[in-house]
Formats: C-alpha cells, structure tokens, sequence
C-alpha cells in the first residue's frame, strides 16, 4: 500500500483563501498589514527564503519591505534597525532572517524585536507564552506542521509523536504544539541512542535536523505519518546516486539544474512505510510562508485593527 500524500500546497492554498478574507476585512477598517523582512549578508537559501516571503506579501496585498544589510553589520547596528522598525506603525510584523553572521548576537537581537512584531515568535516573551499554553505567536514551520495535520485529520490525541531535531525555531515549538494537543511527546537529537527503536515507536514522526535523506524505512513505525522539515540541496552526483539508488530521473535533474532538493527523509522508502507523509518539495514548505502571513495579520489586527482598539 503506498502512503497518503498530505499536499502543502492544496492546504496553503485553502488557508490563503482564508487570509484573503481577513486582509480584506483589514483594509476596509483602512488597515493594510505590514512586514520588515530583514536579511543580514548573502547566504544564498536566506535570499531565496527573503524572497518568496516578500512576493507573497506582494500577491496577497500586504505592505512588505526588505531591508539588506551587509555581512560586515555589527549587533548594535542591528538592534538599532530592530528599534527603528519597532517604532514604525505600519511595520506590523519584523522577520529577522537566520542564521545571522558569526560576528552578531542573535539571542540579543531577537530579544530586541517588539513582541507584539514578533511574527516569528522567536523572542523569549513568545517562547514563554507557548510553553505556557498562552495566546502569542507561533514560529512558523511548526505552527505549519499543525495545520497540516489537523487539516488532514490525523489523530494527534493519544499519540504518540516523535520529533528528531531539537533546534529552537522546529523541534522545541513543535514538541510544544503536539503536547498542547495531548501527544505523548519525544524529542530526539544527535546524542539519542538507538535513534530507530525511538522513532519506530512514533505515530507521527517529524523529521527535523537536516540530514538528507537520513531518516530511512528501519525508522518508521508502518502506517505513521511522517513529517519532513528538511531542506537539504544536493549538488553532487555522488551523493544524488547514494540518496536516490541511482534513478534516473533525480541525475537529470541534477545536470538540468546543478541542485536536487531532498528532505531529512528517504522519499522512496516514506512512501511504501508510511501511512500518510508530506514530500519535499510541496509538503511542510509552502507552509512555513503562510503561517508568516497569517502571523503578519493577526498582529495588524492585535496592534492596529478593531480587536485590537478595543482590547
Ligand atoms: N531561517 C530558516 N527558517 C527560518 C524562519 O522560519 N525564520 C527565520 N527568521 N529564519 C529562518
């Protein structure tokens, strides 16, 4: 039996139409929500993200400003661009794009971004709220991986979810969310022993630290819905060979386009384990850039809408 496709793109696409509906509603209240996208050097995956989130910004009609500095920027002349957006009325939403240079504090500077534009949820005061079970933003891959489960109806209650990856904007949010949703909650990591007798166990499985093609058929439990997070960019045919079993098809893109994109799960082995899995590309990705969106609107709405003016 091959497994149920969870299709990012079809579930970002509902959700979109959602957004349009309140964007609209927004605007006839004179509000047209904001982000500061904020990119620091030139990491080439960071100009890619920038990228799609401001022409995202563009097609639903929201406000969206990138601002690029250069590599050499120090952590004060960022926290210094990060209380000047804080003080912009319609800069509702501030995206610090990561990994920022060696040379500059991120803790520092995430602290620096007003909670309230944190659509990122990243600072302290947002991570402390959804701990807590507190209403506050949510980072958005993981606030992604919610609606693609909930929106596909997979039974999160009771089951029990394994997430490999303990990095602060997945593995911590996302252990959060499904304990939140009465998951029995595992974090693995580098560090963990016998990785596949842990992630066997898992009724879902999230997939999230960035190793391509790492997570093989011996790490899923048959039947679970398995999750990949990953982003990897394969550029040799070595290793385009050892991940895909020499296909044909993956080494002719390869020479088309120099890049094959695979996530941290083995894309032929998900499928024939696996009860329902999200692809890479098409699954968790498209909606990491509209839950930014939905976070950029709900602090319009919070800061400068009707709710908002009221609260
Ligand atoms: N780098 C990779 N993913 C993200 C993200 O979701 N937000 C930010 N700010 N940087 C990232």
């Amino acid at each position: 039996m091959t497994a149920r496709i969870l299709d990012g793109n079809k579930i970002r696409d509902e959700i979109k139409s959602e957004l349009l509906e309140q964007i609209a509603d927004l605007k006839r209240s004179g509000v047209t929500p904001g982000l500061a996208a904020v990119l620091v050097g030139e990491n080439p995956a960071s100009q890619r993200y920038v990228r799609s989130k401001v022409k995202t910004c563009e097609t639903l009609g929201l406000f969206s400003e990138k601002i690029e500095r250069p590599k050499e920027m120090t952590t004060e002349e960022l926290l210094g661009l990060a209380d000047d957006l804080n003080w912009r009325d319609e800069i509702d939403g501030i995206l610090i794009q990561l990994p920022l240079p060696p040379q500059i504090d991120t803790k520092r500077v995430l602290m620096a971004v007003d909670p309230a534009k944190d659509v990122d949820g990243l600072h302290p005061v947002n991570v402390g709220n959804l701990v807590a079970g507190r209403a506050g933003f949510v980072p958005c891959t993981p606030a992604g991986i919610l609606e693609i489960l909930k929106r596909s109806k997979v039974e999160i209650k009771g089951a029990r979810a394994v997430i490999i990856g303990r990095s602060d904007i997945v593995g911590k949010p996302v252990a959060m969310l499904l304990l939140h949703e009465h998951a029995t909650v595992t974090i693995c990591h580098s560090r963990t022993r016998d990785l596949p007798a842990v992630t066997r166990e898992a009724d879902i499985l999230v997939a999230a630290m960035g190793k391509a093609a790492y997570v093989t058929g011996d790490f899923i439990k048959p039947g679970a819905t398995v999750i990949d997070v990953g982003q990897n960019l394969l550029t040799s045919e070595e290793e385009v060979r050892k991940v895909f079993h020499d296909a044909r098809e993956p080494l002719d893109a390869l020479k088309k386009k120099g890049s094959v994109l695979v996530g941290d799960v083995q894309p032929e082995d998900v499928k024939e384990k696996a009860g329902a899995y999200t692809p890479v590309p098409g699954g968790v990705g498209p909606l990491t850039i509209i839950m930014l969106m939905s976070n950029t609107i709900e602090a319009a709405r919070l800061r400068r809408g009707s709710r908002g003016a009221a609260r």
